[in-house]
């Protein structure tokens, strides 16, 4: 079996950030760890080039477009080389391969039917390179996702029929639950596709910054729109339309029209912002290229740091390759993968970094390696013998077999924290049985044996702890393994992990210590945050009152608003709950097979009867509640001020069930 995986490509308009290091080290640990299982594994990154949004940082900093890239994405590539990346390919979307295989699939949509020519006429937010419909923009002006100014383009534009796929796109989804991971945010993927899909411009005549369109099409004019361009990549990397891998003809014809090796993709790594891109366009256009979807698409959170959102207005950007001079970037590594569950948001403070390293990593790790190599120099002449290790320390080995029984579904699950806090256990056991067994006092007492085996079960906890922690810090790890005299790779993870062995008879080395404690901060610390920045959207909040400006500095994401599910409801029943003086109980018609009822404090306000066929508005994915007894499963919206309260109904009658937003 084959394993393909891959980051997103990076906009080459700055230089990477902590976000990008998380997707490409989260990207990296699962690539060696499918390698280190023995799979034939491909592991794609690169970088995304073309669009408005590069061609005019290019011309801000006075260059040609292409030598500014080239600029850009050799700084992607070089940081990648410096820490290690194990990637397989390192794309650009400016090679002739991916070109050519972006015009062979727009060919092949245009020849399906899937692509007409049309006029767009729309806000387009260059930074998001994304159009937004009127009714998604704040203050009728500025982009939901970024807040930046939107301009109005009316253009001729060939459109791809996203809205065919509509229906495709949810019984996928329904068919294949683990298609977007974590599961909780598959919901506001399917509601968005839920809400109506609108066919989707995949060209634009207004830059000329990108992959010129099809000779055989023939408008050049046109040039793709840079989502179409991108996410392309997945493919054109394998040598869709080329057959051809950095730029080597590939055995086995990977052509448009063959199978290709590789594909689907196990998994994609995004950021949230871009899982509706990898989750309905990506899908949309590949079903449309009749090739299979990508197994998973694996959304990981946002970083900020100490608690503040990351801007280069706030100067407050962490550079990966400033933290890994300072701490090391296995440690980064580490750190970023144990602290944050995947799919969660997370913060990078130095103050969790320096404690995770001194506790978890030079106390619970680094000094286990010492106290063994100081012992086994004192005992044995750095010698070590498995022999005893059964007979003294059987209950031992069974904790250490079950816990690495359990880890690779931990990391098959996309759960590296829960990985790593597993995985500490076995150091947790083997700083235990020093504790418990005190070999310098069988030592004395003249139990050599005894003292020597429990010597060697914890040099066996190591080992097999560094396999299986090596695809999050693969030198450390080797360092350590060389320590104890083994190499780490397929055969020593076969033997150690799957077939449970202990080491033969070794002599352990000294190292160096790996894991220093650090005292004190070893960066400077971020800039107090402003309160007020230039941007057009932040100065209008300024009039505004005291509420609305917390809520400004509360803003969500336009995904997250998604996340809760409303629709409308038509009331079928209505009751006063006896007793009380608030609570009327509704059963309300969601379109589904089963009323849902719902418990609401409305009795001052409204009668049954006021209610009884009319339509109302209901927050459809609330956890159920019980009122006074009765369960409540779901909401309905109201407005309440001094004059007392109202339903929000929607204007004119829509078909219960019918999403809103
Ligand atoms: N070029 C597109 C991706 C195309 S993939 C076919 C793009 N590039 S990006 O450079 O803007 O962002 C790349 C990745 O960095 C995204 O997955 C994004 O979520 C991630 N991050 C950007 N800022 C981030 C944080 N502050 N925290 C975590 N990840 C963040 O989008």
């Amino acid at each position: 079996m084959s394993k393909y995986i891959t980051t997103p490509i990076y906009y080459v308009n700055g230089e990477a950030h902590i976000g990008h290091a998380y997707t490409t080290f989260i990207a990296d640990t699962m690539a060696r760890y499918e390698r280190l299982k023995g799979e034939d594994t491909f592991f794609l990154t690169g970088t995304d080039e073309h669009g408005q949004k590069i061609e005019e940082s290019a011309k801000k900093a006075g260059k040609p477009t292409q030598e500014f890239a080239d600029e850009i994405s050799a700084t992607f590539k070089n940081l990648w080389d410096e820490f290690g990346i194990s990637y397989d390919k390192f794309i650009r979307t400016t090679d002739e391969e991916h070109k050519k295989g972006v015009q062979k699939a727009f060919e092949v949509m245009y020849a399906k039917g899937d692509i007409y020519k049309d006029f767009y006429e729309g806000h387009y937010c260059v930074s998001c390179e994304t159009f937004f419909p009127e009714t998604q923009l704040i203050d009728s002006e500025f982009c939901p996702d970024c807040g930046r100014t939107t301009s109005v383009v009316k253009e001729e534009s060939y459109f791809f029929r996203l809205s065919n796929y509509e229906e495709k796109l949810l019984e996928h989804y329904a068919n294949h639950p683990d298609f977007i991971m974590p599961r909780s945010r598959a919901n506001e993927v399917v509601n968005f596709v839920k809400g109506g899909l609108r066919d989707l411009s995949v060209t634009r005549t207004s830059f000329s910054w990108g992959v010129k369109m099809p000779q055989s099409i023939g408008d050049d004019k046109h040039v793709m729109y840079v989502w179409l361009d991108a996410l392309l990549n997945y493919i054109t990397a394998l040598g869709y339309g080329t057959d051809k891998v950095n730029g080597e003809a590939r055995e086995g014809a990977l052509g448009y029209d063959a199978k290709m090796n590789y594909w689907p993709a196990d998994i994609h790594f995004v950021g949230k912002d871009i899982l509706r891109f990898h989750a309905i366009y990506w899908p949309a256009f590949l079903m449309s290229l009749d090739l299979p979807l990508p197994k998973h698409i694996g959304a990981h959170g946002w970083w900020t740091r100490d608690g503040e959102k990351m801007s280069k207005s706030k100067g407050n950007v962490v550079s990966p390759k400033e933290v890994a001079d300072a701490y090391g970037v296995e440690n980064l590594r580490y750190f970023m993968l144990r602290e944050v569950p995947f799919g969660q948001d997370g913060d990078f403070s130095q103050r969790a970094f320096i404690d995770r390293i001194n506790s978890e990593l030079s106390n619970d790790l680094g000094n286990l390696l010492n106290r063994i190599i100081g012992m086994s120099g004192k005992y044995s002449d750095f010698e070590i013998d498995s022999v005893d290790v059964e007979k003294y320390h059987s209950k031992e080995i069974g904790q250490m077999n079950l816990i690495l029984d359990s880890l690779d579904a931990f990391l098959e699950n996309l759960q590296p924290h829960r990985y790593l806090e597993e995985l500490w256990k076995l150091f947790a056991i083997g700083n235990g049985v020093i504790q418990e067994y005190e070999p310098w006092v069988k030592i004395k007492n003249g139990q050599k044996d005894e003292a020597l085996a429990t010597v060697a079960v914890v040099a066996n906890i190591l080992s097999k702890a560094a396999v299986m922690l090596h695809p999050v810090m693969p030198n450390t790890t080797n360092i350590i393994a060389d320590a104890l005299s083994f190499e780490i790779n397929t055969a020593s993870y076969q033997e150690l992990i799957l077939e449970k062995k202990l080491l033969k008879l070794f002599n352990i080395k000294k190292v160096p210590p790996l894991f220093p404690r650090i005292e004190e901060p070893l960066m400077q610390e971020a800039p107090k945050a402003e309160p007020v920045t230039a941007t057009k959207k932040e100065q209008s909040s300024k009039k505004q009152t005291k509420e609305t400006k917390k809520e400004n500095d509360n803003l969500i994401e336009i995904g997250q608003f998604f996340e809760t599910s409303l629709k409308v409801g038509t009331v079928v029943e209505a009751e006063e709950v006896p007793k009380s003086k608030k609570l009327l109980k509704l059963q309300v018609d969601l379109g589904e097979e089963n009323l849902r009822q719902v418990v609401a404090g409305i009795k001052e306000f409204y009668s049954p009867d006021d209610l009884i066929n009319t339509q109302v508005c209901v927050v459809a994915n609330l956890k159920p509640a019980k009122l006074m007894g009765m369960i409540s499963e779901g909401m309905l919206l109201a407005a309440k001020d001094e004059d007392g309260l109202c339903l929000i109904r929607p204007e004119k009658p829509k078909k219960a069930g019918t999403p809103i937003g």
